[in-house]
């Protein structure tokens, strides 16, 4: 039997439009309901034997897992990933990192509204991207995403603390009056948004685990501020330095 490659992964024009305008965009089935269940099973296993950065109320936080997992490996470097990201972003981009996120059963916490490129020592990077990937049903009650559209351009947000409930507002007080999306997921949908999007994820409060894996891409230009981050602190770079090598591969390399 001949094996053919699969077809490259395509973002519609409108929901390349919608991605423009809102900052964020739901994308279905961008892996199927099977592998999400597989993958699943990897993203608990990972966690387990790699540890968590952060193990607080509102999530279990794997880091960079894809360096040290072959099995979420083959997730993070998903071709459809990395293809409906670079087609949303409109330009070449390279991971940052990756991360399963996954909030426990049962009166879980909000994690509050934030932005996440303010957390990160880039420059140079103004289409950041993150794929939040649902690998079990995600419906509110179980923990899912909440945007604010059409403020990606706010870039001059200072970070703020992701269990206060309180803190974006106080550094953002007019958005407190913008409309929110919230975005139930079905295992295997991700929902793609921007670094400057505000987003939060409500609590679990369902007797099931929610699993999330997070795949998060910067414009393959960025530049590394020398500020502190978990990710670049065991590398020893230069303030300056390109986030290039095979630490930050290019989304293409994934694509085939
Ligand atoms: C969450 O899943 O709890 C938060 C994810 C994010 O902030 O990107
Ligand atoms: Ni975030």
């Amino acid at each position: 039997m001949i094996q053919t490659a699969p077809a490259a992964f395509s973002v519609s024009a409108d929901l390349k439009a919608a991605y423009q305008r809102d900052g964020f965009v739901h994308v279905p089935n961008i892996i199927n309901r099977e592998e999400a269940i597989g993958f699943r099973a990897a993203a608990v296993v990972a966690t387990e034997r790699l540890g968590a950065i952060s193990d607080n109320a509102m999530f279990r936080q794997s880091v960079n897992v894809w360096r040290e997992d072959a099995a979420m490996a083959r997730l993070t470097q998903h071709h459809n990933i990395a293809a409906a990201a670079e087609q949303l972003a409109g330009v070449a981009l390279r991971l940052w990192h990756d991360q399963i996120l996954i909030k426990p059963a049962q009166n879980s916490k909000p994690t509050e509204f934030h932005q996440d490129q303010p957390y990160w020592p880039h420059t140079q990077s103004t289409h950041p991207i993150s794929a939040w990937i649902a690998l079990v049903d995600v419906p509110v009650e179980r923990g899912c995403m909440t945007f604010i559209p059409s403020a990606q351009g706010r870039t001059e947000l200072p970070p703020t603390s992701l269990s206060a409930q309180q803190g974006f507002f106080d550094v953002a007080p007019d958005l407190i009056w913008s409309p929110r999306v919230t975005v139930p997921l079905r295992a295997g949908d991700c929902t793609f948004h921007h670094g400057r999007c505000p987003h939060m994820a409500t609590p679990n409060f369902t007797d099931q685990a929610r699993v999330a894996h997070v795949v998060i891409f910067v414009d393959e230009a960025t530049i590394y501020t020398g500020a502190r981050h978990v990710v670049t602190d065991p590398l020893g770079l230069e303030a300056g330095a390109s986030l290039d090598g095979e630490l930050f591969p290019r989304a293409r390399t994934f694509i085939g």
